[in-house]
């Protein structure tokens, strides 16, 4: 697949078959996201690669505590404020979502129901988490986690494979970690969701936006 095909079709996937993903697949994938860059060659990264059981009790935990609205406990903060455009932006997203699955903004139910299939990762049988060592900094670690987490994306696009990066799968980390055997010492910096991709799903088709590519560059001469 060229390059720039997977990077304009490689899209969040909110709704996965229930297939498993071939291990060797995974793997793959790992072998060839390992040349990300990272701060001075660090490779800050460790990931865990959840299937099988051990996904389903993490899904059932995340639904069990949000259900019973335990409070957000992530290692890295979520923002709560954004400026006024990122602000807009976030809120479309989360409305063009609804509206595609047809949930109206007076609807909780459907609402609460969409909600619990993201804490359940949309259904992917196979949930990768970013993590860093807590003897690390946050900061340039965080960069280079984006950096091969992008890589990753676009290496599962390439092998017809569908992501979604997740937030929402680091809001209790401590739990996480229990149940995946994930040392104490590690910061849970994101999920990501990794399955086949259900296509004929509207939700794996919304129309996203994106910045006019002048807005955010400055020319300098
Ligand atoms: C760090 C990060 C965290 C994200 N967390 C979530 C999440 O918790 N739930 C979700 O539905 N999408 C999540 N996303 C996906 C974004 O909403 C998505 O990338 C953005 O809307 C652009 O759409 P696209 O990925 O389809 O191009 C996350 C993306 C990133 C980079």
């Amino acid at each position: 697949m060229e390059l720039l095909t997977a990077i304009r079709e490689r899209r969040s996937i909110r709704k996965f078959k229930p297939a498993d993903v071939p291990k060797e697949l995974v793997m793959e994938i790992f072998n060839e996201a390992r040349w990300s860059p990272s701060w001075g060659n660090t490779q800050p990264w460790e990931f865990y690669v959840l299937v099988g059981a051990a996904l389903q009790k993490v899904k059932d935990m995340s639904l069990a505590k949000t259900i019973a609205g335990e409070a957000l406990a992530p290692d890295v903060q979520m923002p709560e404020n954004w400026p006024p455009a990122m602000k807009t932006r976030y809120m479309e997203i989360g409305k063009v979502v609804l509206t595609t699955l047809g949930i109206k903004r007076e609807d909780k139910d459907g609402r609460n129901k969409y909600y619990q299939d993201m804490l359940t990762f949309f259904g992917a049988p196979c949930l990768i988490l970013a993590c860093i060592t807590k003897e690390n900094v946050v900061e340039y670690p965080m960069h280079d986690i984006g950096l091969i987490t992008q890589t990753i994306c676009l290496l599962a696009q390439e092998k017809g494979l569908g992501t979604c990066i997740l937030a929402a799968a680091a809001r209790y980390p401590a739990a996480v970690r229990k149940i995946a055997a994930i040392p104490d010492d590690k910061r849970i910096i994101t999920g990501i969701a990794l399955g086949y991709p259900e296509q004929a799903n509207p939700i794996n088709s919304i129309d996203r936006t994106r910045m006019e590519t002048a807005e955010f560059v400055r020319w300098v001469e």
